[in-house]
């Protein structure tokens, strides 16, 4: 799997350890900055991280601000991104596996390494359950994103 890692400053902290554990586990990580603490805007990586899902050059994403709330926002509003904040692992695997999220957001301001790790391990070893309920509440949130492009 190709994962697509993007922070900004607030972030910045997490995400060389973000990137060790992705290729550790043998999948293929995509660093796409920021590349210091220097102040920018979530925006910005959210964008390069959408586009990446977007344009196929990966399968899955993982941004890191602060709180993992601003850089969640953003995602989510890119056509085709599923992004949720996760700072407990049942919710990185069940965000997956009943909400087929592809971004994971985290807040480097509020979770410490040890439980990023565990975090970023149970998202990337979730996969969606294609289960019809999921399927036919991911569809209404598609409507919604149809729906809104159009207003
Ligand atoms: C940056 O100071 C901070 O606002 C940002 O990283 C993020 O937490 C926003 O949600």
């Amino acid at each position: 799997m190709r994962v697509a890692v993007a922070c900004d400053h607030g972030g910045f902290p997490l995400k060389a350890m973000v990137l060790e554990i992705i290729r550790q586990g043998g999948d293929t990580a995509l660093d796409l900055g920021t590349n210091s603490a220097e102040a920018v805007d979530y925006p910005d990586f959210a964008e390069k991280v959408g586009h990446a899902l977007q344009n196929g050059t990966a399968d899955r994403g993982i941004l890191i601000c602060g709180s993992g709330v601003g850089a969640c926002i953003a995602a989510n509003k890119m056509k085709g991104i599923l992004a949720g904040v996760c700072h407990d692992t049942y919710s990185a695997h069940q965000a997956v596996e009943h909400d087929n999220i592809n971004v994971l957001c985290l807040g480097a301001r509020i979770i410490g390494p040890e439980l990023a790790r565990e975090i970023v391990i149970a998202y990337l070893g979730a996969v969606f359950s294609n289960e019809e309920r999921h399927i036919k509440r991911l569809a209404k949130v598609k409507k919604l994103e149809d729906e809104l492009r159009k207003s």
